[in-house]
């Protein structure tokens, strides 16, 4: 494998990367008898032995219901699950603990804003700012709650490189805005968007602004109070956690005035045949027993990630976008989708001639796994007129070799397309 540049690892070199990569059982994968090079961490990325550990530990000593009983085990998943609650609002940190509440995901947590913020809020009429980058999941339910209410979708347009453009965005911001929802870092290209000022100049009109923050949270140090957002949405199966388990962060004051998305056990002070008097939150928005093991897990992801710090994992993530941008440019007839001055560790490409779903194949043959396809979000797939691309996205156990790796692999797809 070829030596990176001089001055990229930087970063990497005081970072003990073969250490990290021991504790991930599933990088000792052999995939068509090479070894896993798994680089489609936007997607999802993988747990280390720390939090599958938690996991079983809540299974074979702590599980039962949580909220509903008087006795050890119900008591036990009571007290854990709100401790992983005060770890995602240390990681965030946000304000107070009911800002924060357990979904199933990033797709959820939008729905949840979608439906009770936007039910209530918006009217005909009203607009909605997007933009050209969102994820269908920040599109579709403002899509629905739009046509419910008849209002409309604004959208905010990006340039060739995959950048908001700031002056529209800001000539859209009106009277009748009711909402801006924007990705805090795109998953197709990687922009990390400028969302604080976004939100600032949201906030001098009274505008509210939901940020989807999938692709950014196993990156990028957050702070709610800092960035001032009013919502704020994540994964856990992206952030080293498990499937099943998201967070909604929000503002106290606006979960107060919003209704609740899903009714149910929980989310309930009382319940007669006239009249049912809601939780106040997180309860309000968590009905239904929720992903209890998936949540507890999640605090142990949350402390593994803290155990490395995340201004290391960006270092080094930001030395693997270097290297691996450099090494793909050099490729002739490889172009890279997406090259904003600020991005995050993803690498979108198209070659010459090859469709990506045939690159995704053939890399897979190597043991390569990135991702093909339109990574939902069609919307910019259109902009820049192509039907779909293949992503590497890393995390902070990928390998300068890795991307050697997946650069001899691109050579051979072209080789076998010639
Ligand atoms: C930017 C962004 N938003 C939302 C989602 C949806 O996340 P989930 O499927 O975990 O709900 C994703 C998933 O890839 C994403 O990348």
């Amino acid at each position: 494998m070829n030596a990176p540049q001089t001055g990229l690892k930087r970063a990497s070199e005081t970072f003990d990367v073969a250490r990290f990569r021991k504790d991930f059982p599933i990088l000792g994968t052999k995939v068509n008898g090479k070894p896993l090079v798994y680089l489609d961490n936007a997607a999802s990325s993988q747990m280390p032995q720390p939090v599958l550990d938690r996991w079983i530990r809540y299974q074979t000593t702590q599980h039962s219901n949580i909220h509903r009983a008087v006795h050890y085990l119900s008591e036990t998943a009571t007290a854990e699950s709100e401790v992983a609650r005060r770890k995602v609002q240390a990681f965030i940190n946000a304000r107070e603990d009911r800002e924060v509440i357990f979904t199933t995901g990033t797709t959820d947590a939008i729905n949840l804003v979608a439906h009770g913020y936007g039910r209530k809020f918006i009217g005909a009429g009203d607009e909605i700012v997007l933009t050209t980058l969102e994820h269908h999941s920040n599109i579709v339910p403002w899509q629905m709650v739009a046509e419910e209410k008849g209002a409309r979708i604004r959208v905010v347009p990006i340039n060739d490189r995959g950048e908001l453009l700031i002056e529209e965005y800001l000539k859209l911001l009106g009277p009748r805005t009711k909402i801006v929802a924007v990705g805090h870092v795109s998953n197709a290209l990687g922009t990390i968007n400028p969302v604080r000022d976004m939100i600032e100049a949201a906030h001098a009109k009274g505008i509210p602004v939901l940020l989807d923050g999938a692709q950014a949270a196993p990156h990028l140090r957050l702070d709610m109070q800092a960035l001032d957002c009013d919502f704020y949405a994540f994964s856990g199966h992206k952030m080293f956690g498990p499937t099943g388990i998201g967070i909604l962060y929000g503002k106290a004051a606006w979960l107060e005035k919003m209704q609740p998305f899903k009714g149910g056990g929980d989310m309930i002070l009382s319940v007669t045949f006239e009249k049912t008097i809601y939780n106040v939150p997180p309860g309000k928005f968590e009905a239904g027993t929720p992903p209890i093991a998936a949540a507890i897990t999640l605090g142990a992801a949350v402390d593994y990630i803290e155990s490395i710090g995340i201004e290391r994992i960006h270092a080094h993530e930001t030395d693997l976008l270097d290297y691996a941008t450099d090494q793909v440019n050099r490729l002739p007839g490889v172009r890279i989708v997406g090259t904003a001055e600020k991005k995050a560790a993803v690498v979108s490409f198209v070659v010459d001639g090859v469709h990506p779903h045939d690159v995704g194949t053939l890399l897979n043959e190597d043991g390569i796994a990135v991702r093909t396809g339109h990574h939902c979000t069609q919307p910019v797939m259109q902009r820049f007129g192509i039907p779909a691309t293949s992503r590497a996205s890393f995390a902070f156990y990928n390998t300068h070799a890795e991307i050697d790796a997946l650069v001899a692999g691109i050579k051979r797809v072209q080789k076998v397309f010639r």
